[in-house]
């Protein structure tokens, strides 16, 4: 049986208007992301995939079509509602780790749990941060601060940090664009972990062998979406690490 699906576009166009320019950043797209999927979305600069994974993430609105997250049409709603949403279900890792360097990896996990779900006890809250750093093998340095971790590592606690929130899906823009192979390579590993562990992932690379860590792929060129394909390939932590 088909998993049920956690985002659907249909017929989704984005348009920029500027005072003199208009811009079709995304045309026509097509694309329902079901419960374990991990889907790759590349191509060139420009192509709509930075607009595409704002608008999955409800940071962006569309310009026609229809886009729901479960079974709610997001179109009709409120930016208040919205946020909602994107605090339910949505989980964020973007190139940019975007940890705060005052705070140890405890708190960087914690502090977005604690803001969205206030009624969470602290113990509440103990048990989920460290349940996602054992996720991304990370307990070893809760106390640590941000500058005392290495890129991949740091990348690891961001991914702490989307996970502690159980959301429906990580969104991971360009995870690895700051971080030299070998530790893109584990961080690419542990993606795929996350997802045999029954993540659901959407992950937007400009980099043709990391889009192939992904169970589909799709390929955007000038807005529309060009080709979408399959693959099975396994990568586990220890056969990339
Ligand atoms: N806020 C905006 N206002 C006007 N035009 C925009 C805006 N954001 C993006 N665009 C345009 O929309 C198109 C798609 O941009 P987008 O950022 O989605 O591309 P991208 O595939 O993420 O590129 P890159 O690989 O360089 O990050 C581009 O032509 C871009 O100039
Ligand atoms: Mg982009």
């Amino acid at each position: 049986m088909e998993k049920s699906p956690i985002l659907t576009l249909q017929k989704v166009s984005k348009v920029y208007r500027t005072k003199d320019v208009e811009t079709h950043a995304l045309s026509d797209i097509n694309l329902t992301i079901r419960e374990g999927d991990y889907l790759s979305i590349s191509g060139p600069s420009g192509s709509g995939k930075s607009t595409l994974l704002s608008i999955l993430g409800l940071l962006d609105n569309i310009t026609s079509g229809s886009y729901k997250v479960h079974d709610t049409d997001t179109h009709t709603l409120d930016a208040d509602t919205q946020a909602e949403l994107r605090n339910r279900h949505i989980g964020f890792v973007f190139q940019s780790f975007n940890l705060l360097d005052s705070l140890n990896v405890f708190d960087n996990v914690a502090l977005p749990l604690e803001y969205r779900e206030p009624a969470l006890s602290s113990g509440d809250i103990k048990q989920r941060v460290e349940r996602a750093l054992a996720q991304v093998e990370m307990t070893h340095r809760a106390n640590h601060k941000p500058n005392q971790l290495s890129g991949g590592q740091q990348q690891r606690v961001a991914i702490a940090r989307a996970l502690a929130g159980s959301p429906s899906i990580l969104l991971v823009d360009e995870p690895t664009g700051n971080l030299d192979s070998a530790n893109g390579d584990a961080v690419m590993a542990l993606l795929s972990e996350l997802n045999e562990n029954g993540t659901t992932i959407c992950m937007v690379t400009h980099d043709i062998r990391y889009a192939g860590y992904a169970k589909q792929q799709i390929q955007l060129l000038d807005g529309k979406l060009v080709s979408q394909s399959s693959s099975a390939k396994e990568v586990s932590l220890s056969e990339a690490t």
